[in-house]
């Protein structure tokens, strides 16, 4: 028997360029599936797993298990805030670089593939930008150049090490933001611009990097609903499918995956099918921001075991459906969670979910590290799977 880390497929996609996709081979490893990492057990087969960092707690270095965790378990990482425009150019024309740059010295020291996030997007903008356009100093012309020298700085800044970029996010509305629930552009970039935004901003980031994947990347969009226009994944595969038609680099979707409990949502069937039909499109996918909180109900609050237990339980379900739709769709390249931690969790922060009462709890480590649930499912999901159902990653080419 062979005996081989698996560990040295993160080593070997460094050293071939970061665009390699893990070989189709057995890996044979000594350790048991519990006792290995998600990062090596999802590299079975081909896939990335990867999670957002907060720059800041990563540097703290009273708290190491924060970095710990990331360079052990993950094999992908994504800036969680530091690469958004507000923190590249707080002020027109100086561009701060510092933050950015660390996030990929990081990545570069753990051996791991970098998500780039995000050039186009209406939430994290700077001021100067949306009070010029509101004040009409900046003008429509002015705004297309401003958009068209933000992506191409920052996309040849870290050309050549950036594997997926998502370049244009949330450009579309959700059933619930408009009374008809029929889906529509949406936001700053085309109220001011037209939809035209969304080719030129592919075409100018693949001027800027020929060989990074460029993605569209939205929320809500796990699984295909009526067809109707008031479908939004249909909506996206459309709007995709047009854009591939009329030639514009386009080469992936990301599926954020920003789930509830309180939903139910989506089982693996229904995310593979989903995955499966916008590759059918051509283009790569992935899981980009899978994270799955729970109201925070008075038992929850008191720690009682029956509320605390089901809501575990549940949230371990939805990321195994999450996880498993991706393992089962075999262009889907990466899964990647929206933060790791209860602690520093996002939906903790920000009380997502406020006014409909409190949800948070969505990490797969709690507030102290201690892997929950479903750190253990999504390791059972890689760890049990294989062919004829689960097989190796399908490789993306750029589109030219
Ligand atoms: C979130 C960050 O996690 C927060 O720290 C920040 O305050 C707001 O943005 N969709 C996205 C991410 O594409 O960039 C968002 O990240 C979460 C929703």
């Amino acid at each position: 028997m062979v005996k081989r880390s698996l560990g040295i497929w993160g080593i070997a996609a460094a050293l071939v360029g970061v665009f390699a996709i893990a070989p189709a081979v057995a890996t044979v490893n000594e350790k048991t599936p519990s006792e290995q990492t998600l990062r090596s057990l999802a590299l079975r087969h081909g896939l990335y797993l990867g999670t957002a960092v907060d720059l800041s707690a990563a540097k703290k270095t009273d708290e190491p298990r924060y970095s710990q965790i990331i360079a052990s378990q993950f094999s992908t990482i994504t800036a969680e805030n530091v690469m958004k425009w507000d923190a590249l150019e707080p002020e027109r024309g100086k561009y701060t670089w510092a933050a950015a740059d660390a996030f990929m010295s990081l990545a570069a020291d753990n051996h791991q593939l970098v998500r780039g996030h995000v050039l186009v997007w209406h939430n994290q903008l700077p001021c100067w930008l949306t009070e010029g356009v509101a004040t009409g100093t900046i003008t429509r012309d002015e705004l297309r150049e401003i958009l068209k020298k933000h992506i191409t700085t920052v996309v040849k800044r870290y050309r050549g090490r950036i594997w997926q970029w998502d370049v244009v996010n949330e450009a579309v509305s959700d059933s619930r933001d408009d009374a008809d629930g029929v889906i529509r552009y949406k936001q700053f970039w085309y109220q001011h611009l037209g939809e035209e935004y969304i080719a030129d901003a592919f075409r100018w980031a693949r001027a800027a990097d020929p060989k990074a994947l460029l993605f569209y990347n939205d929320y809500n969009i796990e699984a295909f609903g009526d067809g109707s226009a008031k479908d939004k994944t249909q909506f996206v595969h459309t709007m995709v499918k047009n854009l591939r038609v009329k030639g514009v680099p386009i080469d992936g979707i990301g599926s954020q995956g920003h789930l509830s409990t309180r939903y139910g949502n989506y089982d693996a069937f229904q995310i593979a099918e989903t995955l499966d039909r916008f590759a059918s499109l051509g283009v790569a996918t992935a899981i980009t921001e899978a994270d799955v909180r729970s109201p925070i109900t008075e038992g929850v609050k008191q720690g009682l075991s029956d509320d605390v237990n089901a809501m575990v339980h549940a949230q371990a379900a939805n990321y195994s459906a999450l996880l498993r739709g991706c393992l089962g769709s075999r262009k889907c390249l990466s899964f990647t969670l929206w933060g790791f931690d209860d602690k520093h969790h996002w939906t903790t922060i920000t009380d997502l979910g406020r006014g409909r009462g409190a949800e948070s709890m969505a990490g797969i480590y709690d507030a102290g590290y201690r892997p929950k649930q479903a750190f253990t499912a999504m390791k059972a999901d890689l760890a049990f799977s294989g062919a004829p159902y689960v097989q190796n990653r399908l490789p993306q080419k750029p589109m030219p």
